[in-house]
């Protein structure tokens, strides 16, 4: 397969906004550096590392939120991604877009360039593979970040989010987490009833993301293995996690929230591949059933499943020593506990975001989304193992998932794991 860099040369990017976005350049550069913005008038540069769907989504999400805002950068590892993402933002958003050629970074190096091009907030919507390098790269630059979920695919890197979270802290940076349902106002009518005992203790919580499958971008016979897999990132355990970590979180994150964020002791599970078996998907699982169990007895059954023609459901059962309830359904004991309209989460998290950097109150997600993300990789190794794992012991694991350097070659990524084989 080819070895050589994918398609970066920032020429192949032809769009007649190019020089309309060079002129706004220049005329941005006069807005204050970092630390300054406690005026709403001041002009806050956002940059995207990872311009996909999600990015994309993300920065229009930033758009709404605020109004003195410029795209200031896009990075992605491919020039096209940059190139699609830029038509839908100037579609979307045209008056926000000032992004000239000379600020489209492409490569593995390319989130800091971003961070080094003069952003104020970053958003990071890449595959989580690369959120530790690029979170530690934006706050030791003193940016504010908003950061897709899962934060990392083993434990050493996503520990790592955690310290530069505490640099954040310390630095007074916000730091929003793409955990969404916990900026989702139904949601939040919910939990906050359950956290306030509203069904007593939470004895069991049953948590379903059983859906269809997802997404693949098919292969070139000009691409590099390397390159095959970050385009089909989702189907390689070091570049998305595995479903489990990559799209479960969500349902396992509220799981954590209901128990005060607390680790659970130990978790053991089943799964394995039963339909997406060829080549084609990578080497992650299908489906995963995981049973987490806390020191005071609770418990948390948790089933993702990621398969084509079957029974779909994701919600989050909960039951109570007083009653029970179905959070995605905004359900207490069988009653509606919220009815309103509630606006977008995705906006949400963007609407706190920049208020936290316009009132200099910052917010740091970065204990939860640590946590909730070491959560699902521990239900992934219990599963791929076979073994039943204790949390205390599960963290200390220092086994890092991905090749040592990035380059573009035949990177080979890891047989399927198979339960009950040391490895
Ligand atoms: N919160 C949510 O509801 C939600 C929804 C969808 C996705 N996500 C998360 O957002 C992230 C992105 O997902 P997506 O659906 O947008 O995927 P995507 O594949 O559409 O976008 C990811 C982009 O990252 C680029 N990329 C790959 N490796 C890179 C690297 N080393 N440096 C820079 N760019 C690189 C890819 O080329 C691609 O354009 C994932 O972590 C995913 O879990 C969150």
């Amino acid at each position: 397969m080819a070895k050589q860099a994918p398609n970066s040369n920032r020429r192949e990017f032809i769009t007649n906004t190019t020089k309309i976005a060079a002129a706004g350049a220049i005329a941005a550069s006069t807005s204050p550096a970092f630390g300054f913005h406690n005026s709403v008038t001041d002009t806050l540069k956002i940059g995207l590392v990872g311009c996909g769907g999600r990015g994309t989504g993300a920065v229009v999400n930033a758009c709404k939120a605020d109004e003195n805002i410029q795209i200031h950068a896009l990075a992605d590892a491919f020039m096209d991604r940059i190139t699609e993402c830029h038509r839908v933002l100037n579609e979307q958003v045209p008056n926000k877009m000032l992004v000239p050629e000379e600020r489209m970074f492409t490569g593995f190096d390319c989130y800091q360039k971003l961070v080094d091009s003069g952003v104020d907030v970053v958003l990071l919507a890449t595959p989580p593979h690369f959120r530790p390098m690029q979170m530690k790269a934006a706050v030791e630059a003193g940016k504010h970040v908003f950061c897709e979920k899962p934060v990392g695919v083993d434990v050493p890197g996503t520990l790592s989010v955690l310290e530069s979270c505490k640099i954040a802290k310390e630095k007074g940076l916000s730091v929003v987490s793409g955990l969404c349902w916990r900026y989702d106002v139904g949601v939040n009518a919910v939990m906050d009833q359950l956290l306030n005992g509203e069904i007593g203790d939470i004895q069991t919580i049953q948590e379903n993301y059983l859906t269809g499958t997802l997404w693949h971008r098919g292969e070139d016979p000009e691409w590099s293995q390397m390159e095959y897999q970050l385009r089909n990132w989702l189907y390689y355990t070091w570049l998305s996690g595995d479903h489990i970590a990559e799209q479960h979180i969500h349902s396992l994150d509220k799981a954590m929230w209901l128990m005060g964020d607390k680790p659970p002791m130990t978790c053991y599970g089943t799964g394995g591949r039963l339909v997406r078996t060829n080549k084609k998907w990578g080497n992650v699982y299908d489906h995963f059933s995981s049973v987490f169990e806390w020191e005071n007895g609770a418990k948390v059954f948790s089933h993702c499943r990621q398969m084509a023609g079957c029974f779909n459901d994701v919600d989050d059962y909960v039951v109570g020593t007083k009653g029970n309830a179905q959070v995605l359904k905004f359900k207490i004991n069988g009653e509606k506990v919220f009815t309103g309209k509630k606006p977008s989460m995705y906006d949400v998290e963007h609407q706190e975001l920049f208020n936290s950097i316009r009132n200099g109150e910052p917010i740091n997600n970065g204990e939860y989304m640590v946590n909730s993300t070491l959560l699902s990789i521990m239900g992934r190794e219990a599963c791929y193992t076979g073994k039943k794992l204790k949390w205390d012991e599960f963290i200390k694991s220092e086994e890092k998932l991905g090749p040592k350097t990035y380059e573009w070659g035949d990177y080979e990524p890891l047989p399927v794991r198979k339960p009950g084989e040391s490895w």
